[in-house]
C-alpha cells in the first residue's frame, strides 16, 4: 500500500471536530477505498484543553495554522477555520504556495479570494478542493465541475442556507416565532459565528456566487448579489403565501438574461407543488438548468457537523487516490486565468411575478387608486385578495396583490406610487415569484 496521506487540520468547532471522528472511525473503509490510509498528522485550534471528544493526541499541536499550513510533514492542509480574511486566507495562501492541497469549507474565503487562490493552485499543481463551501454535503461541486461537461448552464437556483430554511419550515409549520427558530438553529450547529450571515442572505450569496462562476464560465463577484434576507418575512407572509398556492424560501438565483448575468438573493415565493418547494428544515436543494440534460435538482443536508463532515472527508479522499504527476483540473472549471470577467445584469430589469403585501385604511377610493398604480405602470393582475387585519385592525385592510410577469421597475414604481397615495399604514411587503418545476 501507498504512503499514508497526512492530513494536517486547522479548525476544530464543529465541523473540525467531526472531520477528525470520521476520519478516525472510517480509516478501513478509507484505507481500502483509496489505496492508501489517509492520517490525521497535525492540528491547529484556539483552545488546546477543550474536551471534543476525540483522541488527537498522536498528532502534532500548532498554535498557529499558518505554521501547519507550511509544515513539511503534511501533504493536505484542511481549513475550517472561517472566515474571508485573517488566519484562514493566510493560511490557505501559504499551504498553496508550499505545495500542499488544500481542502476547504469557507465559502466567504472562495467568494472573496477563490479566483486568486485558484490560480495559486493551479501554478503549484496541487489541488484546491471545497465541497463543502457550498450546500453542506450535497456533491454539487462536483457535479457541475465533472459530470455536466459540455452543458451550458441557463439557471442555477437553490435553497443553499439551511439555518434560513430551518427557520422558515418551522415558522409555517408550528407557527412559531422567528427569534425561538433562530435560537434552535444555533443550538443545534447549523448558524454560522455570526447568524447575520445566515439571515441576511450573506451566507447564500458565498455560496451562490461559486455556484454562478462554476456554471457560467466567470469570475467570482459576491458584491455584484442583490441581497434581501428573511428578518422582515412575518408569519402575516406565511399565511398569505399558503393561502394562494406558495412558500416562502430564501433561494439564492443566478441566470443568464441578455443584459449579463443576473445574482439574487432574496425571499421568494414558490409554487407549494413544486418540488423545490418540499425541502424542509436544514436540508438545502440547488436546480441546475442546461441545454443537454434539462432540469436536475439536488438534495440533501445542508448543515451541521456530519453533513458538512462528509464533504470535507470527500475531498480529501479524492486528494488520497490522486498519484504524483497527476495533472489537475482547474479549481473552477476552467483554468482561473481564462474565467471572464462577471457582466452584472441590472436588477431593476428583473423579469417575474410578484407578490405584494399592503396594509391600508379601510376607506372609499383605496382599492382604485392601487389598480391604477398598477395600470398605469403596465402591471397585470393575476389575483387579488382583500381581507381583515385581526381583531385589533378595524379600520384596516390587508390587500395581497400577485402579479402576471412584469419587471422589478415597473413594481417598484408602482408600490413607490401607491406609498405617495397615503393609504398605507404599513411598510409595504414585496416577495419575488420564482418559477419552479
Ligand atoms: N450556516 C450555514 C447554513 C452552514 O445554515 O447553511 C453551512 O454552510
Amino acid at each position: 500500500m501507498a504512503e499514508a496521506l497526512r492530513v494536517g487540520i486547522a479548525g476544530l468547532g464543529t465541523v473540525g471536530s467531526s472531520v477528525a471522528r470520521v476520519l478516525a472511525e472510517k480509516t478501513a473503509e478509507l484505507s481500502r477505498q483509496c489505496g492508501r490510509e489517509i492520517a490525521v498528522t497535525a492540528v491547529s485550534a484556539r483552545s488546546r484543553g477543550r474536551d471534543r471528544g476525540i483522541d488527537l493526541s498522536s498528532a502534532v499541536w500548532f498554535d498557529d495554522p499558518v505554521d501547519l499550513a507550511r509544515s513539511a510533514d503534511i501533504d493536505v492542509f484542511v481549513e475550517l477555520i472561517g472566515g474571508d480574511n485573517g488566519a484562514a486566507h493566510e493560511a490557505v495562501k501559504a499551504a498553496l504556495e508550499a505545495g500542499r492541497h488544500v481542502v476547504t469549507a469557507n465559502k466567504a474565503l472562495l467568494a472573496k479570494h477563490g479566483v486568486a487562490l485558484a490560480e495559486i493552485a493551479e501554478k503549484h499543481g496541487v489541488l484546491l478542493n471545497y465541497e463543502a463551501a457550498v450546500a453542506g454535503g450535497i456533491p454539487v461541486i462536483k457535479t457541475m465541475r465533472e459530470a455536466m461537461a459540455g452543458n451550458t448552464v441557463t439557471r442555477v437556483f437553490g435553497i443553499l442556507n439551511g439555518t434560513c430554511n430551518y427557520i422558515l419550515t418551522r415558522m409555517e409549520a408550528e407557527g412559531l416565532s422567528f427569534d425561538a427558530c433562530l435560537k434552535d438553529a444555533q443550538r443545534l450547529g447549523y448558524a454560522e459565528a455570526d447568524p447575520t450571515f445566515d439571515i441576511e442572505g450573506h451566507d447564500t450569496a458565498h455560496k451562490l456566487s461559486i455556484l454562478t462562476s462554476l456554471a457560467f464560465g466567470c469570475r467570482i463577484s459576491a458584491g455584484d448579489i442583490y441581497l434581501e434576507g428573511i428578518s422582515n418575512i412575518t408569519q402575516a407572509d406565511i399565511r398569505a403565501a399558503a393561502e394562494l398556492g406558495y412558500r416562502i424560501k430564501l433561494l439564492g438565483v443566478a441566470q443568464r438574461t441578455e443584459s449579463g448575468i443576473e445574482q439574487r438573493v432574496h425571499p421568494t415565493m414558490v409554487p407549494t407543488a413544486s418540488v423545490i418547494a418540499q425541502v424542509h428544515g436544514v436540508t438545502n436543494a440547488v436546480a441546475i438548468e442546461t441545454d443537454i440534460l434539462g432540469e436536475l435538482l439536488l438534495s440533501g443536508p445542508g448543515a451541521g457537523g456530519n453533513a458538512t463532515a462528509s464533504a470535507v472527508v470527500g475531498d480529501i479522499a479524492d486528494i488520497a487516490k490522486s498519484r504524483p504527476g497527476f495533472q489537475h483540473g482547474p479549481v473552477f472549471g476552467l483554468p482561473a486565468k481564462e474565467l471572464r470577467p462577471y457582466k452584472k445584469a441590472q436588477m431593476r430589469s428583473h423579469a417575474g411575478g410578484y407578490f405584494i403585501r399592503l396594509t391600508v385604511y379601510d376607506r372609499l377610493g383605496v382599492f382604485a387608486a392601487i389598480a391604477k398604480r398598477m395600470a398605469d405602470n403596465e402591471i397585470s393582475l393575476e389575483s387579488i385578495v382583500q381581507h381583515g387585519v385581526g381583531p385589533d385592525g378595524e379600520d384596516r385592510k390587508t390587500v395581497i396583490l400577485v402579479t402576471h410577469e412584469t419587471t422589478e421597475a415597473a413594481v417598484r414604481r408602482a408600490v413607490e406610487g401607491i406609498t405617495k397615495d397615503g393609504h398605507l399604514t404599513d411598510k409595504p411587503q414585496v416577495i419575488r415569484i420564482e418559477r419552479a418545476g
